[in-house]
């Protein structure tokens, strides 16, 4: 079975699309199986890689107007079930379904195809970013240490909890993945160290942390990943690394 994650968080900006993207592209290079999902009307994961001309995207998906089969393209040696810029519509009539936070999870139910299955989410709280919880073994919180970054992590920590105490018993926070990280800011230091003392979520912060690049923000521009774009960027390695400790506490044993 698919290991299906969360990739949420419902502050915009706070690397979800990135991480999706990286992530999705290093379990590819460790040999798995990849389905990326974009659930997000802005499609930043479609645009980043370069899909222009998909004939189904994920909400039609959700509203059962194409398969699963139809619906999956292929990029850079990934799958991807693309979004559309105008998501916000189908979004209306998914609300209007009985059932529609367990849209996606029905849809994924009999996929056996795939090792990890991500999902990218957009940056609220609304019932796609439900659906991608109910349909989740696991989720990750991606957020920059800054200032007010925790501030509606609570949030997202009681909305999950109420998925899985309604919706979906499995769901599991894997943890929360620091980006952006500028290690020679004492305040990066001193937020980590905050969190670090946190007793809910001292064993919830990967080791690993993805650092400022410059690099992991041109790569989209070129429709690509890391490791190919700057396959000796900091970014490659920092992706790579969480990749590998991601598999290592969750992932499929092989
Ligand atoms: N480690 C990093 N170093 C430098 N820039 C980064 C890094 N991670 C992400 N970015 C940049 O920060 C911006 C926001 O990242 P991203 O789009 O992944 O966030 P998001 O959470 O998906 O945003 P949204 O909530 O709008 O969907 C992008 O321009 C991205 O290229
Ligand atoms: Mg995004």
């Amino acid at each position: 079975m698919a290991k299906i994650i969360s990739v949420i968080n419902n502050k915009g900006g706070t690397g979800k699309t990135t991480t999706v993207l990286n992530l999705g592209a290093a379990l590819k290079k460790l040999k798995y199986k990849v389905l990326l999902i974009d659930l997000d009307s802005q499609g930043n994961l479609t645009h980043a890689l370069h899909i222009t001309d998909a004939k189904h995207h994920i909400g039609e998906l959700l509203l059962n107007k194409c398969s699963l089969q139809e619906s999956i393209v292929e990029a850079e040696g990934m799958s991807l079930i693309p979004s559309t810029n105008n998501l916000l519509d189908f979004e209306y009539l998914i609300n209007n379904e009985p059932g529609r936070e367990l849209l996606l999870r029905e849809v994924l139910s009999n996929t056996n195809t795939y090792d990890y299955i991500l999902m990218d989410c957009p940056p609220s709280m609304g019932t796609l970013s439900i659906n991608s919880l109910a349909a989740a073994n696991f989720y990750i919180v991606p957020m920059q240490a800054e200032n007010f970054a925790f501030i509606g992590l609570d949030r997202i920590l009681q909305t999950a909890q109420k998925v899985k105490t309604r919706m979906n018993a499995e769901l599991e926070l894997a943890g929360i993945l620091f980006v952006k990280y500028q290690n020679r800011t004492k305040f990066g230091q001193a937020v980590i160290t905050s969190i670090a003392e946190n007793s809910m979520l001292k064993n919830k912060l990967f080791n690993s942390y993805i650092r400022q690049d410059i690099a992991l923000m041109e790569a989209p521009a070129f429709g690509q990943s890391i490791f190919e774009y700057a396959a000796k960027s900091r970014g490659a390695f920092d992706y790579m690394n969480f990749a590998k400790e991601f598999v290592k506490n969750y992932g499929k044993k092989n």
